[in-house]
């Protein structure tokens, strides 16, 4: 407190320490196997790393790139987007790059809401949602989705939109449920933006983690070209989440805005490691089937074991982690389960009701990540089965 007030102000004042840290910190602090927060233990692709250290010795990226990015990653983004899903956007007006997917959703909400507008969003939603959408003035209006399918449901979408709202703020494949919206659910979607005259903030960075159905970007679909903000980032595709590059693909009006507020928040990022995650999504096809391959049968092993310990498991259709519900062994509270399991078995899991406006709603999920080495993931069902 300093003048009688307290210091963090009131637009931020929900928001403490994410449950991440606490929970990475019990990891460490207890031994156990993290399976909390979203982080391979194996890096990516050895030719990704060292085209990084090439740039680095070569001077490229050393100071300050330009701001919309560097030029061979904003190509080698549009050509991505033009190769996997057949979209064509200008690499020098149509293309943001960001330091990771979280700044790409700050600067969108910060540049396109004014104070009070409304921001529709999935509940449960990713962290950095409800910050952003707050740091902007803006008022998040949640859509829930419900167990066992995490489906939206449509009708209660379409009532949702007020003539206050501004955003529509969607994730398709879907932290922490692994819902991947379907062609008929993003053509409903589009046609309540078209129709309410709507701009869509699409989080698409589990685009290449796809098991079940296919990934289709909201911006592909009728009328949306012009009102899409696509967001993606390198950190999940490619196994270098420290790495921070992400990107904005959008209509150049709508880049142009987001860029007017990004270029205050960071100004640019991540010089060298730009170069390298240009290599990155020029890699062929195989990687990318690969590694999409071999989390789907980390997510069999996982969601396997977890059942067969007695967890209700939601198998995901993408992404890399599980939702559980814990009801099943006769735990009603996620968090205080949380708190307990690495004490009782040595695993670390995160509660999903840290992803709900209402803690009810998830009181007894939990969610595990399983974008770790199978050696890992045996080891962690093993424990598990000692519950
Ligand atoms: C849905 C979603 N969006 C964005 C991010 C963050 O991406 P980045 O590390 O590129 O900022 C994550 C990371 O867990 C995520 O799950």
């Amino acid at each position: 407190m300093t003048q009688g007030r307290p210091l963090l102000n009131r637009r931020l004042a929900e928001f403490g320490t994410t449950i991440f840290a606490e929970m990475s910190a019990l990891a460490a602090r207890t031994g156990s196997i993290n399976l909390g927060q979203g982080f391979p233990d194996t890096d990516g692709p050895e030719s990704v790393r060292e085209a990084a250290v090439r740039a680095l010795r070569d001077g490229r990226g050393n100071q300050y790139p330009p701001g919309p990015g560097v030029p061979e990653l904003r190509t080698a983004v549009a050509a991505h987007q033009q190769r996997f899903h057949g979209l064509t956007f200008d690499p020098d007006t149509e293309v943001l790059v960001t330091a990771g997917a979280t700044e790409a959703i700050a600067a969108t909400m910060l540049a396109l809401l004014e104070p009070g507008d409304e921001v529709i969003a999935f509940e449960p939603y990713y962290d950095s949602y409800a910050a952003a959408i707050a740091m902007a003035g803006g008022a998040r209006v949640p859509l829930l989705l419900r167990a066992p399918d995490f489906r939206p449901d449509l009708t209660a979408l379409r009532d949702a939109v007020t003539d206050r709202t501004r955003l529509l703020l969607l994730n398709s494949p879907h932290n922490p449920t692994g819902m991947v919206l379907t062609r008929e659910e993003l053509a409903a979607i589009a046609e309540l933006a078209v129709e309410r005259d709507l701009i869509v903030v699409t989080d698409e960075v589990y685009e290449h983690l796809v098991f079940d159905g296919e990934h289709i970007p909201l911006v592909s679909l009728p009328g949306m070209r012009e009102r899409t903000v696509s967001i993606s980032s390198a950190g999940k595709s490619f196994s270098f989440t420290g790495w921070k590059v992400g990107w904005v693909t959008a209509a150049a009006p709508l880049v142009t805005a987001v860029r007017s507020a990004k270029q205050y928040l960071t100004f640019v990022s991540a010089g060298p490691f730009q170069y390298a995650v240009a290599e990155a999504l020029r890699l062929p096809d195989s990687y990318f089937t690969g590694f999409r391959d071999d989390l789907r049968a980390k997510r069999d092993l996982l969601a396997g074991g977890l059942a067969e310990a007695g967890f209700e498991v939601y198998s995901p259709q993408g992404t890399y982690f599980v939702t559980t519900d814990v009801a099943a062994l006769g735990e009603k509270d996620a968090l205080a389960f949380c708190r307990a399991l690495p004490g009782r078995c040595g695993v670390v899991a995160v509660p999903n009701s840290v992803f709900y406006d209402d803690p009810e709603a998830g009181r007894s999920q939990v969610r595990f990540a399983f974008c770790k080495r199978e050696s890992v993931l045996r080891d962690a069902v093993e424990r598990l089965g000692q519950l």
